[in-house]
Parts: structure tokens; sequence; C-alpha cells
């Protein structure tokens, strides 16, 4: 199956072993459980990969005034930088109505996609997850090509 081609390539080619894939899924997966959704009663947990090796998770943090809203990538990436990470390899979404199992791949929105490239380099892995066994993966520039950079302005 194509789907499954294109994870095998993720899997031997990019250093991403197996086993970080699960743990990451496993905690995106687990993160949804905090994610704070009183309006639109949809959970979305995200696990971010440091390249000290540490997993972040988050979940979206909702507010009554809407857009001031947190997506759930943002907030593992921003608990992580304010550990003192500053660069990520891979990150794990997942997505769902509260209560529910994810029944589709929940892609990051346009701020988030920018939030990781500040981070990242081109080959950051981003994994849209429905459970441990039925995934996919793309690198950054797959989702925000010609992305806008830092070094634009240095
Ligand atoms: N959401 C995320 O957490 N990540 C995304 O990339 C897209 C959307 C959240 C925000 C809001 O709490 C809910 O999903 C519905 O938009």
């Amino acid at each position: 199956m194509e789907e499954q081609d294109n994870n095998r390539k993720f899997l031997s080619g990019q250093g991403l072993s197996q086993e970080l894939v699960g743990a990451l899924i496993t905690s995106a997966l687990e993160a949804r459980k905090m994610a704070y959704v009183p309006y639109s009663h949809y959970t979305v947990g995200a696990a971010v990969l440091t390249e000290e090796g540490k997993i972040y998770q988050g979940g979206n943090i909702e507010n009554a005034s809407y857009g001031a809203t947190n997506c759930a990538e943002r907030t593992a990436i921003f608990k992580a930088v304010s550990e003192g990470c500053r660069r990520f390899f891979a990150i794990a979404i997942a997505g769902g109505m509260e209560g529910t199992e994810p029944v589709e791949y929940a892609y990051p929105c346009g701020i988030c996609r920018q939030v990781m490239q500040e981070f990242a380099e081109r080959d950051f892995i981003i994994i849209v997850a429905k459970n441990m066994a039925d995934f996919l993966m793309y690198h950054l520039e797959d989702l925000l090509p010609h992305g806008f950079g830092g070094e634009s302005i240095k």
C-alpha cells in the first residue's frame, strides 16, 4: 500500500526508529486527555521529540475568546522551548472528538507549521496518527513548502 511504503521510507532512511515513532504516537494519544476543549469538544494531542531525545506533550487549550486558543502542537513546542530546547526532530499529532478515537488524520494548522519551521530543519518529521497502527509521515517541507524562516531577515 502506498501509504505504508511512504512510512517505511521514513523509518529506514531518517534515523527515527520504530520505537521512537511508537513512543511519539503513544504520547500524542495520551496528551489528548489533557486538552481543554469546552467549546469545540475536539481534543488534539501532540508530542514533540527534542534534539536531546526528550519528548514533550501538549493538548489544545481553548478560550471563550476563540482566537486566544492554543493548538496542541504549539503547547508542546512552547513547553519545550520554555525549558531551554531549541531544536526538534519530529512531532506526532492525534485529534478527534472528545471521548472517541481519532477517525481522521489531524494535520497541523498553518500557524503551527510556521512555529515548527522556527525550530526545525527542513527534514523535520510530522506524524499524523489515528492510532499506533494507522499513521502517515511527512517532512515539514512537504506541508510548508517555501516557508519563511529567520535566515531571510538576518
Ligand atoms: N487544533 C489544534 O490543536 N491543532 C491544529 O493544528 C488545528 C486545530 C485545535 C484548536 C481548537 O481547540 C480545535 O482544534 C478546533 O479547531
